[in-house]
Order: C-alpha cells, then sequence, then structure tokens
C-alpha cells in the first residue's frame, strides 16, 4: 500500500476511535443531564406557582378554587393532600393516577422518576406554604419529552461528527500529500542516479528531514558523478600515456627486425627502446603506488617522525640530483619537530616534491620545516596559472613533465595522513609547496 494511504488510513482509523467514543459518552451522559436540569426546572416552575398560590388563595380558600387555577397552566401536575394521603385534583388522565397510586409514589417522598404503564416522567415536589396544610404540589415531565431532545441533539452530534471527519481527513490528505510528494519525487531522482543520468538530476523542494535527505542525496549523486568522471579520465589518460612509449617501442623494434636500419641507428634505436621500457615501467609502478593508496589496503603505520631525521633522509636521496644540476639546496629545521605519520610514505612523498623542486630549479631549492609545516620552494619558472588549479591531478604535466604522478601520489600519502598540500608562488620565482599536519 502506498505510504499515503497507509498515513490517512492510519489517521482516519484514530479519528473514528476518537469519535466513536466521545460519541458513546456523550450519549449515555446527556439523559441524565436531561432528567437534572428539567427537575430543577420543575422546582422552579412549582416555587414560582406555589408563591402565586400563597398570595392569590387564603388557607382557607377552597379547593375548587386551586383547581381551577392550576387548571389553566397547561401542565401536567397534581395536588397531594399528603396528611390524607388524598389526590385532591389531577390535571393527567386517569389510568396515570391509579398507575402512580399503585406503586405508591405519593406517599413515598424518594422517587423522581415515576413510571405508569409504559411511561415515564420525571417529577418533582413543592410543598405548598403554610406547611401546617399538607399540601403537595406535584409536577411531572414526560421522560419520552426529554428522550426526544437527547435524540435530536444526537443526530445534530453525529452530523457534525460527519462534516468534522470529511473535513479532517481531507486536511490529513493535503497535509500527507505535501510529506509524500517530495518523496516521491526523490524516489525518481534515485532512479536517474540508479541509470547515472546525472545531468537529469532535479532538486526537489522540500523542508525538514526530507530536506536533509534530499540533500544528501543530491550530493551523493554529484561524488559519483565526480567519481565516475574521474575515473573514465584516469582511463583514458592511463592508456593514453602507455600507448606512447609503446608505439616508439613498436616503432624501433620493427624497423630492427625487418633491418632498415644502419649499423648507428639500430645501436640509436636500442637505446631509444631500453628508455621507453624504464619511462613504462616507472609509470606502471606509480599507478600502482596510486591504486593501493587510494584503496584501503594500504596500511599506514603511524609514528613519531623526527623532523630532522626526516630532512636529512630526504638530503641523502636528493644529493646525486642535486649534485648533478648544480644547484644549491639549503635547509632549515625547527629543533624538536615531530610528525606523526607513516615515515615512509611521507618521504616518498616529500621526495616527489623535491625532486621536481630540483629538476625545476634555476640554482636554488629551500626546504622550511616549522612547526607542523613543511615549505618546498625553488627558483625555477614556477607553475603556470592555467596548470596551477589541476597540478595535483593524475596525468597533469608540463612541457617538459615525466608521468604526471608524482604530485598525486604525494597529495594521496598527505591527505591519507591527515594533512593538507597547497601551492603558491615563491618569492624565490619559482614554485613553492606547503605541506601543513593539523595539530
Ligand atoms: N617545482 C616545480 N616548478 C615548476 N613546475 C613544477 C614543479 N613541480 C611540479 N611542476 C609541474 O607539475 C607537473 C606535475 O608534477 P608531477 O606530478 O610530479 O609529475 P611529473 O614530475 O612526473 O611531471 C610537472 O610536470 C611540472 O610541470
Ligand atoms: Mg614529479
Amino acid at each position: 500500500m502506498k505510504l499515503q494511504s497507509q498515513l490517512n488510513l492510519a489517521f482516519t482509523a484514530l479519528l473514528l476511535v476518537i469519535l466513536a467514543v466521545t460519541g458513546y459518552v456523550i450519549y449515555s451522559m446527556i439523559l441524565g443531564m436531561l432528567i437534572d436540569n428539567e427537575k430543577t426546572e420543575l422546582q422552579q416552575k412549582g416555587e414560582l406557582l406555589v408563591e402565586v398560590l400563597n398570595e392569590q388563595y387564603s388557607p382557607q380558600g377552597s379547593v375548587q378554587d386551586l383547581s381551577d387555577f392550576l387548571n389553566d397552566q397547561n401542565l401536567h401536575l397534581f395536588l397531594y393532600d399528603r396528611s390524607k394521603n388524598q389526590i385532591l385534583m389531577s390535571t393527567m388522565p386517569q389510568q396515570y393516577v391509579e398507575g402512580f397510586s399503585a406503586n405508591q409514589y405519593f406517599a413515598d417522598n424518594q422517587e423522581d422518576l415515576w413510571e405508569a404503564g409504559n411511561s415515564k416522567f420525571v417529577t418533582s415536589r413543592i410543598l405548598i406554604y403554610p406547611e401546617q396544610t399538607g399540601l403537595e404540589l406535584i409536577l411531572l415531565t414526560p421522560l419520552t419529552d426529554l428522550q426526544m431532545v437527547q435524540q435530536n441533539f444526537f443526530r445534530r452530534l453525529i452530523l457534525v461528527f460527519v462534516i468534522g471527519t470529511m473535513a479532517a481527513v481531507a486536511l490529513s490528505y493535503l497535509l500527507t500529500n505535501k510529506l509524500v510528494t517530495p518523496l516521491t519525487k526523490l524516489k525518481k531522482q534515485l532512479k536517474k542516479i540508479e541509470k547515472r543520468q546525472f545531468d537529469q538530476i532535479e532538486r526537489v523542494k522540500a523542508t525538514g528531514e526530507i530536506k536533509e535527505v534530499e540533500q544528501s542525496v543530491y550530493d551523493m549523486a554529484t561524488e559519483l558523478n565526480r567519481y565516475m568522471k574521474s575515473q573514465q579520465a584516469f582511463f583514458q589518460n592511463a592508456s593514453h600515456e602507455l600507448k606512447t612509449p609503446l608505439m616508439t617501442i613498436q616503432g624501433y623494434a620493427e624497423g630492427i627486425r625487418d633491418h632498415v636500419f644502419d649499423a648507428d641507428d639500430q645501436e640509436k634505436g636500442l637505446e631509444m627502446m631500453v628508455t621507453e621500457v624504464n619511462r613504462l615501467k616507472k609509470i606502471i609502478n606509480e599507478m600502482i603506488l596510486l591504486a593501493k593508496l587510494d584503496s584501503e589496503q594500504t596500511e599506514y603505520q603511524p609514528e613519531q617522525i623526527d623532523a630532522n631525521e626526516l630532512i636529512e633522509q630526504v638530503l641523502d636521496r636528493a644529493l646525486p640530483l642535486v649534485s648533478e644540476k648544480g644547484i644549491e639546496l639549503n635547509h632549515t629545521v625547527d629543533q624538536n619537530g615531530v610528525f606523526y605519520a607513516d615515515q615512509e610514505k611521507l618521504l616518498r612523498a616529500l621526495l616527489n616534491i623535491t625532486f621536481n623542486a630540483i629538476r625545476h630549479a634555476h640554482s636554488r631549492v629551500a626546504i622550511t620545516v616549522s612547526h607542523q609545516t613543511i615549505m618546498i620552494e625553488d627558483d625555477g619558472e614556477g607553475i603556470s596559472e592555467d596548470l596551477m588549479p589541476h597540478i595535483f591531478h593524475r596525468f597533469v604535466k608540463g612541457k617538459t613533465g615525466e608521468t604526471g604522478l608524482g604530485l598525486a601520489i604525494a597529495r594521496a600519502i598527505i591527505e591519507q595522513s591527515g594533512g593538507k598540500i597547497m601551492v603558491r608562488d615563491s618569492e624565490l620565482g619559482g614554485a613553492k609547496f606547503v605541506i601543513v599536519f593539523s595539530v
């Protein structure tokens, strides 16, 4: 069943139960209330009559005068003489008088609800003053009158309930519709994600928790799209990077096989083939390393690394390239500087950046370590503006670039170690790479 129907059904059922209980309670209470009310009214009416009687008819006045007056009132009543246990007058048919007498109602002071045959009456009894006359006025109202009022009231109550229920159900439909519509729309968007139609995804208007879910879905789709695009780009770039050296190797190999080269060219070809094979090996090794860094498999073994020791290791490994290029490599390291990372991997990242700097420097490279920051800068030509935003992406490289994977590897390692890497222009004139570890 649809969510909206379920919600509406639950709400309607709840409403009906509440109304049924309320209706039952009201129905059973109303008759009692009407009877009480009627008794009070009879009492008031009676007292009023007695007052008039006492004013107009002296105790010595004849009963006949009283009867005439009472007969004119258009009420159900008896005039009862308690001292003689006798009914002096009645405005009701004889059968009731007999019925009431048979049940001893007149003599009994307690009974409020009198019964004769199938009819019941609400009664009220008023003494006519002065008391010594012993006269009592008894007023009656048929219970059927009250039951009619009860029925009438109940019919109206049902009508109000029916209209109220309809209004409530309509309102509930509107509200649940408002609640469910965004969910239905969201479901459609999820279907699009499933079919990878990322460019057709639309935002859904919603509020509260549904809005949060919608935002998450949207973020997820964006991230998934980005990831898929980057994977695609990676494969395209990777196959391109692998194809170029392979084509060179194939060209020379076929040339040598078909004896199209003279001895010198053949020597040169073999030389080229070795270089290209080495390049291929390097690309493949770096791709494997990157894939490993990306997957959860790589185990980082963070440990305390002494900053001085780390930079010493970088300098040791950079020494051959430094002397080959004939540049100056300066370093300033904070005393007591300590990093918390996987030492071998962090060294790899720093070497990638340092080798780049040495390769691009004119005459100088500087490494500075202070607090939790490592800076590596050079006085080379720097990084062009259009390359800057993408420099850490895979296979992004400049004119004299090699694999374009070195900085991607460095970033992966540093981010996995909880650090950040940024590139800036250096005051020395070249590029400046800043690595910051959060404290
Ligand atoms: N210190 C630097 N000075 C100028 N350009 C740099 C520097 N470091 C990196 N680059 C540019 O960034 C590109 C990407 O570097 P990297 O990812 O290490 O790949 P690769 O060194 O294999 O080309 C390089 O090709 C180069 O153009
Ligand atoms: Mg490099």
